[in-house]
């Protein structure tokens, strides 16, 4: 991949950079869309015990993908997707998750991300409604609004849903 970038599989041992860059990045992404004190009370170090967790023995389906760049392949980016956890779900595949860092958004890497943990399957998706941004990018790979709604678990702030590929509803 051009610019220096990899994308591979996560490993345990990637649990603590995990936690860093996930939290860089909501950080940085949301401020404007959730709360500064929700943004200011995340923890790395809490972030990184979750995704410790998550890759010793949760979620065995799922699939965890980290962006590294450069020599040093610093992580960039992550990505995860697995089996929906939606009760209502129109696909059977979730994109539960896409962060990459700001100076290395608009490289290609996120549409690497993609591919690595979603590749070419129907799949749904929950993304914040003030995050155009990232709206775009998903209608970009053929997602578009279900209808679906819901408030971000957090902070209550409102989420729709957006599906590609899903079966039509049988009446
Ligand atoms: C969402 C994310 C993975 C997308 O990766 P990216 O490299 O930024 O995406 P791209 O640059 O390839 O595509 C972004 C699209 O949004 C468009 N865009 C950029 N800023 C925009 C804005 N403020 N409003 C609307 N569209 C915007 C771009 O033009 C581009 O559309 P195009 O491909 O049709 O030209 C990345 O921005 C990210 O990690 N953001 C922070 C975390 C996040 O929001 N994750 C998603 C949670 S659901």
């Amino acid at each position: 991949m051009r610019g220096g970038y990899a994308v591979r599989p996560a490993a345990v041992s990637d649990a603590e950079a995990l936690g860093q860059v996930h939290t860089a990045i909501w950080r940085e992404a949301y401020a404007g869309l959730l709360p500064a004190d929700y943004l200011d009370a995340l923890s790395a170090e809490d972030a990184a015990h979750r995704w410790r967790l998550r890759l010793e023995v949760d979620e065995p389906e799922a699939l965890v993908a980290v962006a590294t760049a450069g020599e040093d392949e610093e992580i960039v980016g992550l990505a995860t997707g697995g089996p929906t956890r939606d009760e209502d779900a129109p696909t059977v595949w979730e994109l539960y998750a896409i962060n990459v860092l700001a100076a290395h958004h608009g490289t290609g890497l996120a549409d690497e991300l993609v591919a690595a943990v979603v590749g070419d399957r129907p799949a749904s998706l929950w993304v914040l409604v003030d995050n155009a941004r990232a709206q775009a990018f998903y209608r970009r790979h053929g997602f578009a609004p279900d209808g679906a709604a819901k408030v971000h678990e957090g902070t209550g702030a409102p989420e729709i849903r957006m599906v590609r590929g899903a079966a039509a509803p049988a009446h």
